[in-house]
């Protein structure tokens, strides 16, 4: 009996035009629209945020899939794939739509294993799925921890002050804001049930927490908590 080796059925040259491809699609999804009312002036609504998002939860997602003894490609190509739709469908059909989206692509660019494709198509349907990870595929929860952690942490916390930005806050409502990434952090570090996704909302959270206190202990003013009895009364 030899050992058994496994290829992967995607080159790194494949999944680089997988890449260029969800890039493209998203750009042309921006500028195919006539309304504009879905708020585009917000940086998280446009393609670039979008793509980086992307590339943020396929990095996370495959180092999860690979603790966890995950099809890692199955789950790098899911992940690719999960969000190209979100700028031209509903939020509600974004996954179903993004499953579409790569099974056409992937039926008809190399020749992917079909299993292959089912798996990762699986994936993206049911990434949006709010309930437990336990009724998932073990490649979907991977692809769903990704997503819920790169909302939180660091990156989570800079983007809640550049939304403020554009709402016209002042930057004394910023401890209140980091609050609000910190309560985000803590949903996300119950849900996820994977050890390596734990110990990376762990991190992030810590990070959060970090920034907040040394917020507070720079502008006194700032105090989350005086912020909060400031307004209850309003
Ligand atoms: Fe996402």
């Amino acid at each position: 009996m030899g050992v058994e080796i496994k290829e992967s059925p995607v080159s790194d040259a494949e999944f680089e035009a997988m890449e260029e491809f969800v890039y493209d699609y998203l750009t042309a999804s921006v500028e195919n629209e006539d309304d504009g009312g879905r708020m585009r002036w917000y940086p998280w609504h446009s393609a670039d945020y979008r793509f980086n998002h992307i590339l943020n939860v396929v990095d996370l997602a495959g180092r999860i899939a690979e603790h966890e003894g995950a099809n890692v490609d199955v789950v790098r190509v899911a992940a690719l794939f999960h969000d190209i739709a979100k700028l031209e469908a509903e939020q509600e059909r974004h996954a179903d739509e993004g499953a579409r989206v790569a099974r056409e692509y992937l039926d008809t660019h190399g020749d992917f294993p079909q299993s292959f494709v089912e798996e990762a198509c699986q994936a993206i349907r049911d990434h949006s799925y709010q309930g437990e990870l336990d009724d998932v595929s073990l490649e979907t929860r991977c692809l769903i921890e990704a997503d819920v952690l790169d909302k939180v942490g660091a990156n989570g916390t800079a983007l809640m002050l550049l939304r403020m930005g554009y709402e016209a806050r002042s930057h004394m409502d910023a401890a209140e804001m980091v609050e609000r990434v910190l309560e985000r952090g803590k949903d996300a570090a119950r849900r996820v049930e994977s050890e390596t996704a734990e110990s990376i909302a762990h991190k992030r959270l810590k990070r959060v927490k970090w920034f907040q206190e040394w917020l507070e202990m720079e502008v006194p003013e700032m105090d989350h908590d005086e912020f909060e009895e400031l307004y209850r009364s309003d």
